[in-house]
């Protein structure tokens, strides 16, 4: 129970399709999930690692104003993103006769949510879903904004559609049973925040670092530092909802990362890649006269503060890095799309960095 009992709410402003965030004890907010699912079929859709926390029944228990309620358990892990796991929502939601007027719910991390966003965008041509994120990284990044899908062998998330949640309900408390890498992964996406739209933040971040790692144990500072990620997520989303310019931002870190994640063949976690691909975006910046090294440097010191790596683990070779991030879905033209930062609350998006030498500068990283 979140201590102070108070409920936060920010507002996604995307005209008819906005929608309410409400941070606090789901207790708390139970009514305005209930009015979002009053009356419709609601399939529930939680993993495995969730359900042991026991607090499916609680949901439950909050959706049984459904007029029918069913339950997916999906196996948790990135490896369960598969357009066979969409299948599987979809199949089950057609045999048991869920109409136009049904709601998905995701009580789940970025995986479920995902999964659950793009499964409920294309049965019976949309259907409305809400998120219930258990993740750090869910609750700041991946519930806000309607970037749902799926994974192909190929690559991360190349199949999936823009579909905004009716609601999203973001509990903290969810945050006391989470792994210590979870709560990394998140952390990492906290930070990013304050570097790409919020210097104040990364100072209150910085000032913060000892109590944020305590997580869960501080119900008040959470419900601000996440109030504070999804108020910058939620006006990027409102200036630029399917990413043709500004929402790019958010993939600050993201382009070395996702390198780094898959040449890793997914043993790096993707808080730490993120880490360090921001690391790598400071240093890069740095080079290019763009950015400070003071700064750089109180980035790499905050993320090491909080636990994450800062530096390209042994056996990359920067070769193998450029070529994982032409793969990057985000480049246009062939071209490897950067995101630097310019100063601590301000980043540009860039393609003019040559291969030769993002070559050279990841030599020296490697
Ligand atoms: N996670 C990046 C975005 O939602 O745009």
């Amino acid at each position: 129970m979140n201590k102070s009992g108070k409920i936060r709410r920010v507002r996604v402003k995307l005209g008819c399709r906005s929608y309410w965030i409400h941070i606090g004890s789901l207790q708390k907010t139970s009514v305005e999930l209930g009015k979002l699912i009053s009356g419709r079929g609601v399939l529930l859709i939680t993993d495995a690692n969730v359900e042991k926390t026991g607090v499916v029944e609680d949901v439950l228990e909050d959706l049984s104003g459904a007029s029918d309620l069913g339950l997916i358990v999906l196996k948790p892990g990135e490896r369960t993103k598969t357009l066979g796991a969409v299948e599987d929502i979809t199949g089950f939601a057609a045999r048991h006769n869920y109409d136009r007027k049904s709601c998905f719910v995701a009580l789940s991390g970025g995986v479920g949510g995902d999964l659950t966003g793009f499964a409920a965008g294309i049965y019976k041509r949309g259907v409305e879903f809400v998120q219930i994120p258990t993740t750090l990284l869910a609750m700041v990044d991946s519930s806000v904004g309607g970037k749902t899908g799926a994974d192909l062998p190929e690559g991360k998330n190349l199949v999936g559609l823009f579909h905004q949640p009716a609601g999203v309900f973001i509990d903290p408390e969810f945050l006391r049973t989470l792994p210590a890498c979870e709560w990394r992964n998140g952390l990492a996406e906290v930070i990013k925040y304050g570097i790409i739209r919020d210097g104040e933040f990364f100072e209150f971040l910085w000032a913060n670092r000892k109590r944020l790692n305590r997580r869960g144990a501080d119900a008040d500072l959470l419900g601000a530092v996440i109030e504070r990620c999804v108020t910058i997520k939620a006006e990027v989303v409102a200036a630029d909802e399917c990413e043709s310019g500004l929402r790019a931002i958010l993939n600050y870190g993201h382009t070395f990362g996702h390198a780094l994640e898959q040449l890793s063949g997914f043993k790096l976690a993707h808080g730490s890649a993120v880490a360090i691909g921001m690391v790598l975006a400071g240093r890069l910046a740095c080079d290019l006269g763009i950015f400070d090294r003071e700064s750089a440097d109180r980035v790499e010191a905050l993320l090491k503060a909080v636990g994450l790596p800062v530096s390209v683990p042994a056996g990359y070779a920067a070769s193998d890095i450029i070529e994982a991030m032409k793969g990057d879905k985000k480049n246009e033209g062939g071209r490897i799309r950067l995101v630097l930062p310019e100063s601590l609350g301000r980043v540009r998006i860039t393609s003019e960095v040559s291969e030769e030498k993002l070559f050279e500068f990841l030599n020296r990283q490697v």
